[in-house]
């Protein structure tokens, strides 16, 4: 099978699905690699280093005329959806909650569409987790940004010009993303507090030096497949009081909360802001979601109240080389578990196809 590797052309994106080490590892599995020209300059690889891996060169036109299989990260726009050909399989991130429109165009096509972005969260499929590489290197950005907005340092440092005392961070959300912001703050040095709303990341949080913040409700926070719930508007209250104290004493704060299917929680608000420190930094990592803060704008840094809030969106991109490399090796993992050198199974009664398949030659099946 030829797998043709499109370039980003999302704005400000700078990653690429395929590296050249992975394209190598297709090619040693008897796939041909096709990539567009310059796909990987962004992300730090040339197209001489995919040429040295196996990997064909070519325009954007002979990936849509010739290959079996096109793969990008972000969803396919309209100019590239009209280039499909009947019996493609596309296999990008697709939101298909969010874009039904996107998913019947392509449809439309008589193609086959695999959603990255739809892998049951299950154990035996982590190694093809996106969202899950992803986050990770969010998080840690998250933390790397709001240090710079900073004007404050996160540890404790002695000197004979005085003891300056380490930063508070405080963390909203401990998924993958709080996870790996907390253990960045830590490392930095910073005192570090969380809040979530499913009990069992109390224990996750505290592993690695957090302080957890819960809000007692009376009734246990089930979640579903692993994803939170809709939180009623008792329970955010009950949230903001007791996490108020801590966020009008934080320097830095990082807020990650995501419900599956709807809108991101609003958790802080403006009257909230109002009481935090002056100096204090909020990157919201929500923000493309509707955002946790009322105050961030998608690629804004909004100052009121002497807070900064930070709603830099794509934060994986601006870790391109490092958030490619995790996206072709999940993709390589998704590829060669769904597919030989020949065709793909299309297994209905294997649940990560059945999480994955949303279009099978032109027939939506979600
Ligand atoms: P996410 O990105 O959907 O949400 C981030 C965090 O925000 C979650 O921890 C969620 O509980 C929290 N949240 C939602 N509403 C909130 C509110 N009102 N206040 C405070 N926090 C709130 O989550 P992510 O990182 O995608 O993880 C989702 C689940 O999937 C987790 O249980 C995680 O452990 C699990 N998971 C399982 C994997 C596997 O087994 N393959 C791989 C990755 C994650």
């Amino acid at each position: 099978m030829k797998i043709g590797v499109l370039k980003e052309i999302r704005h400000n994106e700078k990653r690429v699905a395929v590296t050249p080490k992975i394209a190598q590892d297709f090619i040693r599995k008897g796939f041909e690699i096709w990539l567009e020209k310059d796909a990987g300059l962004a992300s730090s690889f040339d197209n001489a280093s995919y040429e040295k891996s196996g990997a064909k060169i070519v325009e954007k036109a002979q990936i849509f005329e010739q290959v079996d299989v096109i793969v990008k990260i972000n969803p396919l726009e309209d100019n590239e959806i009209e280039k499909l050909k009947k019996g493609q399989t596309v296999i990008t991130l697709v939101y298909h909650k969010l874009y039904p429109e996107t998913v019947q165009k392509i449809a439309d096509k008589g193609v086959n569409l695999f959603s990255m972005d739809a892998i049951p969260r299950i154990s035996r499929a982590q190694n093809m987790d996106v969202l899950s590489s992803q986050s990770n290197l969010a998080g840690y950005k998250a933390v790397i940004l709001g240090a710079d907005f900073m004007t404050k340092i996160f540890p404790l440092m002695m000197t004979a010009a005085g003891t300056i005392t380490p930063a508070k961070v405080l963390i909203y959300g401990v998924g993958v993303a709080g996870l790996q912001a907390i253990a960045t703050a830590k490392r930095l040095g910073a005192v570090v507090e969380a809040t979530d709303v499913r009990p069992e990341t109390k224990e996750q949080a505290e592993s690695l030096g957090a302080k957890f913040i819960s809000v007692e409700t009376g009734q246990t926070e089930v979640s579903e497949g692993g994803y939170a719930k809709e939180q009623s508007a008792e329970f955010l209250q009950k949230q903001k009081e007791a996490v108020n104290k801590s966020l009008f004493d934080a320097d830095l704060v990082i807020t990650t909360a995501l419900v599956q299917g709807a809108k991101a929680p609003v958790l802080i608000k403006e009257d909230q802001i109002k009481q935090m420190k002056r100096g204090a930094v909020i990157v919201d990592m929500a923000v493309e979601k509707g955002g946790n803060v009322e105050l961030s704008r998608p690629d804004e840094t909004v100052e009121k109240y002497g807070v900064k809030i930070i709603g830099k969106t794509n934060l994986p991109s601006t870790l391109a080389t490092n958030a490619s490399e995790l996206y072709a090796k999940n993709l390589y993992n998704f590829i060669t578990f769904m597919a030989d050198k020949d065709h793909f199974k299309f297994d209905l009664e294997e649940e990560i196809t059945r999480g994955t398949l949303l279009v099978k030659e032109g027939n939506i099946l979600i």
